[in-house]
């Protein structure tokens, strides 16, 4: 039961922008494979890669024309396999990205859906009986196809949805998720996940998880969908990991999947620990991480206390981390990362403090998050080494500033925000109780208020976690006894007069018993 996720510390790689091998100015999987070693170095032992498949890229690649075939810019299916192959040989896993929920208008399941004569294809997207009745509440796709209907979108205007029924139907052309459609839906998908777990991938990050079966209030029609879906893969692939872009871990969790994503959209007050005007996690000392906790304590309650619940540093969807966070608040905001439950997800580039390129001009459907997607910069070769292409030709314009972080200095870097992180890699993967399944409680969570505790738990093992982003000591009253200290950055938090006293901008783990 894909046992590894225990133990998982994943990086996301946005194949755009990762490394260059063949000139184009474009990533590609050679150039993963190349790298290889250097996420190995840095502790990561598993990667998810955004959509690598034939697309037009509209959305970036979430817009899938063949779910079957790499992009040629990122190579052939032969270089999957050898990436999956060479991400094996060094004992890391790998999760593709897989779309279910909408293709490309350009894939060509949906250019036999537009066509009037019926076909295989006519009940895998969701059409209304006219064009002229346009579905309420739900943008649609109108006066493209020769088909009378409208078609039902799920994000941008060429991603119509796919058909896998409505949970609660009020018009003819809602179909229940067993009628016929909806079920070679699924089938179509299940046959696309056995494809690439035979090549030798590992798993999959659902985009959009929870929104699969339509008109489904308390998602018990996607529940039971993604139920299908585990029972498929226990017999076939009882190995394979699931990870879910869903943001409610007591339905996902339900549905099968291993692990839930902790969303920056919705409410989950992610944005009030790193992306906003006061982030907790910030020395102005004026951010809360009272609603934060509250909410991940309902949805840990709800989860029966698993706590899987994924926080990534950052994705490929929102403004980079040293956007609002200096260094020394990078690295505070790590070590909370990193001891939280659940796989911890850097985002590529996070670990070297990359920052957000402002004012670029939307590329690929990216709009605001086009300066979260800029080329990795590897070291103080052109184009810091990630392309030998000419720089227009770059995928995004790179950070120019002459001060630009590189992972070449970053690693030479004692100090650096990398180095800060493999140290918390290593402390995390030496005890059980910072991994994914040991228990969490608060012990000092205050309204705007600083700092904030945790004890992390598993068996015998008790660490206290202590964190003071702010810039002014912080204290707490504790009556727990602090033992060894097993990892400290800015001064270690001490017990004086029945009270933890933690120095301005740190972090400390402390075995309690
Ligand atoms: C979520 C993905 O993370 C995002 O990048 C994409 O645009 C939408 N889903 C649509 O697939």
């Amino acid at each position: 039961m894909a046992k590894w996720l225990d133990d998982a510390i994943f990086y996301e790689i946005y194949p755009q922008s990762f490394m260059d091998t063949n000139g184009d100015g474009i990533g590609d999987f050679q150039g993963i494979i190349s790298k290889l070693d250097y996420i190995k170095e840095l502790g990561c032992n598993a990667l998810w890669i955004n959509p690598c498949f034939v697309s037009p890229f509209g959305d970036a690649g979430y817009d899938v024309a063949d779910y079957c075939k790499i992009a040629p810019r990122y190579g052939t299916n032969e270089d999957a396999k050898q990436l999956f192959e060479e991400v094996h040989k060094r004992g890391m896993h790998i999760l593709l990205d897989l779309v279910p929920g909408h293709t490309s208008i350009e894939h060509p399941w949906f250019q036999a859906s537009m066509k009037a004569e019926r076909n295989e294809y006519s009940d895998r997207y969701i059409w209304t009986d006219s064009v002229w009745e346009v579905p309420e509440n739900q943008g649609s796709l109108r006066g493209v196809s020769e088909r009378d209907g409208s078609c039902i979108l799920n994000f941008f205007i060429f991603q119509p949805a796919l058909n896998y029924g409505y949970y609660e139907r009020n018009r003819p052309w809602q179909m229940s998720p067993e009628d016929e459609g909806p079920k070679a839906t699924l089938e179509a998908m299940k046959e696309v996940m056995r494809f690439w777990l035979n090549m030798g991938c590992d798993g999959f990050r659902v985009d959009m998880a929870g929104s699969l079966v339509k008109n489904d209030p308390e998602g018990k029609g996607t529940i039971a969908l993604w139920q299908k879906v585990r029972s498929f893969l226990e017999e076939e692939f009882p190995d394979a990991a699931m990870v879910s872009e869903w943001g409610e871990p007591d339905k996902s969790l339900q549905g099968g999947f291993h692990m839930d994503f902790l969303l920056h959209f919705g409410p989950s007050h992610y944005n009030d620990l790193f992306r906003c005007e006061f982030p907790y996690f910030n020395k102005t000392g004026k951010g809360d991480i009272a609603a934060f906790v509250e909410k991940y304590l309902e949805n840990y309650e709800k989860s029966e206390k698993k706590g899987l619940i994924c926080i990534p540093s950052g994705n490929h969807d929102m403004d980079r981390l040293a956007r609002t966070l200096d260094t020394e608040e990078q690295k505070v905001a790590f070590a909370f990362l990193l001891s939280m439950p659940g796989a911890p997800f850097i985002y590529y580039g996070d670990e070297i403090g990359m920052r957000h390129v402002e004012g670029l001009v939307s590329v690929e459907g990216a709009y605001s998050r086009t300066g979260a997607r800029s080329p990795m910069q590897w070291n103080d070769e052109e184009n810091a080494g990630f392309s030998t292409a000419s720089k227009e030709k770059l995928y995004i314009k790179q950070d120019e500033t002459a001060d630009r972080p590189t992972a070449e200095k970053q690693m030479a870097d004692g100090d650096s925000v990398y180095h800060e992180i493999k140290k918390l890699i290593q402390v995390r993967q030496a005890h059980k109780a910072l991994k994914s399944k040991g228990e969490i409680e608060f012990v000092y969570v205050e309204k705007d208020a600083y700092p904030f505790a945790y004890v992390r738990s598993m068996e015998e093992e008790k660490i206290l976690v202590v964190l003071n982003p702010s810039g002014q000591e912080a204290s707490f009253a504790c009556d727990l006894e602090l033992g060894e200290v097993i990892y400290s950055f800015g001064g270690e938090a001490k017990k004086e007069d029945g009270k933890v006293v933690a120095p301005a901008c740190s972090a400390t783990f402390i075995r309690v018993s």
